[in-house]
């Protein structure tokens, strides 16, 4: 009679683990929620310039030229617009992130700004 219980006991635990390694996210998907993708848009310079003197210039000059942070007058030849998409979007130091305060189209093409800025 025991013995029943314990093979029962022991198809229910499998079940369990077996929807739990469905359902929980694989290494994967965490390491790709952890940097953000970014969407494909063409690149508008005035709405960039417009997003940025909105947003930015507060922090990194008029002209860009850094401020509170760093100047981005030349931050393409270091950061591709794929590093300069996540750093708007997560942030990074001091610098706050503008994930709920941008479309993300909008940060993309702030993005594809910067990075032609070389
Ligand atoms: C509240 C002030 C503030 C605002 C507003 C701000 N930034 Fe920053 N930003 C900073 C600071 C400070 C850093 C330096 C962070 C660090 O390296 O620790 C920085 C860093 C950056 C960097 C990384 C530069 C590098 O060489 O790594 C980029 C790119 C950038 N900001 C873009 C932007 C853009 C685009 C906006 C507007 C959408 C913006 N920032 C708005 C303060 C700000």
């Amino acid at each position: 009679m025991q013995k029943w219980i314990m093979s029962g006991l022991l198809v229910v635990a499998c079940a369990f683990a077996a929807v739990l390694m469905f359902t929980l996210p694989g290494r994967e998907q965490v390491a790709q929620e952890e940097k953000p993708q970014m969407p494909e848009i063409t690149l508008n310079a005035e709405q960039a310039e417009a997003v940025i003197k909105a947003n930015c210039i507060s922090c990194h000059g008029d002209q860009l030229q850094g401020g509170a942070g760093p100047n981005l007058q030349k931050v393409g030849a270091e950061l591709s617009a794929d590093q300069l998409f996540g750093t708007i979007t997560k942030g990074k130091g001091m610098m706050p992130s503008f994930k709920d305060k941008l479309k993300e189209e909008e940060i993309a093409n702030v993005a594809m700004y910067l990075s032609e800025k070389k």
